[in-house]
């Protein structure tokens, strides 16, 4: 079996450290990695694959090597600098930033939805946000059977897709509190307000329309996977005050009526899709319950009586895993089969 050489960019992050763990369990056929950070971090070793690895900082010359495969997931400019260096030199690189996501030429996949869309990259496959993957693995299977015609998204988002600055400010937060001190001032290195015990309705920049970036993403990148570019979507994206995995309340109205037992078989057998939906017995995704898990956890399906055929649901994942890491490492991993 052929063996493929990859590089990790930007392995000292959150979503780094985390690619390196999906990395040790999926056993992928790759016989060299090389794991790359800025300046700050060259030089410090990173433990994985039974091995000390060395951080390397990225440069120009990074690629000269020759890698098969990049996973890029070191911010949007370092993507866009060095992703179509990478790519330049036969590498093909997931990335993980929005830097490319809606570019024409630039597939964007979740492997559970589009995996046939891989082949048609020029040497950058984009991994989507991570509020968008776990609603499209879950939105497609519906529209597959029922035709998806509108989409509200709820999003209840966790810190930790805030970057490691994100956990801290909550973490400091909670520390603050504890303290009993009434001061509320307190230095907040991600959000403009304290995440603890509150809900920031701003998720990225503002833009002139009044959604967040981070909307606009959720309903671009929607249209663009479910290849539905018309796709009446609305977002309205919230930080809240929860470590890790994001929730998502998703109300979608559906061209064609459905039977509730039958729309969910569809969801229980679809791909990626763990069904938890007991209501009887308090049985319903949970963040907590999510981390540290690779699949969409879907629950709460009901009837939703105010349009002709519409439901809502309720859609937890590890925003971490799924939403970003494993999303990537599954890109590869088709590539490696391929
Ligand atoms: P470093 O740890 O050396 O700063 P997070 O989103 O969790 O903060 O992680 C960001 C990741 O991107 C880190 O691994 C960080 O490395 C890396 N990174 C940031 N800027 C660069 C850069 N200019 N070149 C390479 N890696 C970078």
């Amino acid at each position: 079996m052929k063996r493929y050489k990859l590089a990790v960019v930007g392995a000292t992050g959150l979503v780094g450290r985390t690619i390196l763990k999906v990395l040790e369990e999926k056993h992928l056929p790759i016989s060299q990695y090389s794991l790359f950070a800025s300046s700050k971090s060259a030089g410090t070793k990173l433990h994985f694959m039974n091995t000390d690895y060395i951080i390397q900082e990225l440069n120009e010359h990074s690629f000269d090597e020759g890698f098969d495969f990049a996973i890029f997931s070191a911010g949007s400019e370092t993507s866009k600098k060095y992703s179509p260096i990478a790519a330049s030199k036969g590498c093909v690189v997931v990335d993980n930033s929005s830097a490319f996501r809606m570019d024409v030429d630039v597939p964007l996949v979740v492997p559970e939805v589009n995996p046939e869309e891989i082949q048609n990259h020029h040497g950058i496959i984009a991994n989507p946000n991570c509020s968008t993957i776990q609603a499209v693995v879950a939105l497609k299977p519906l529209d597959d059977k029922y035709k998806i015609k509108r989409v509200v998204y709820s999003t209840y988002q966790a810190v930790s897709g805030a970057g490691r600055n994100g956990v801290i400010d909550l973490e400091n937060g909670i520390k603050h509190y504890m303290s009993g001190t009434k001061d509320k001032n307190y230095t907040l290195e991600k959000f403009p307000y304290p995440i603890f015990s509150n809900c920031l309705p701003h998720i990225d920049v503002f833009l002139d329309n009044g959604y967040t970036k981070e909307e606009e993403k959720m309903i671009n990148e929607t249209r663009k996977i479910l290849k539905k570019p018309d796709l009446r979507v609305t977002a309205t994206t919230v930080r809240v005050p929860v470590f890790n995995s994001h929730s998502e309340s998703i109300n979608v109205e559906f061209e064609e009526n459905f039977h509730m037992r039958e729309l969910q078989e569809v969801l229980k057998n679809a791909p990626g899709i763990i069904l938890q939906d007991d209501v009887k017995h308090n049985i319903y995704p949970l963040a907590n319950n999510a981390s540290g898990y690779n699949n969409v956890f879907v629950g709460r399906v009901r009837r939703d009586d105010s349009v002709a055929s519409g439901i809502n649901l309720w859609v937890v994942a590890d925003n971490i895993r799924k939403g970003a890491a494993t999303n990537a490492v599954q890109i590869v991993e088709k590539m490696c089969k391929e």
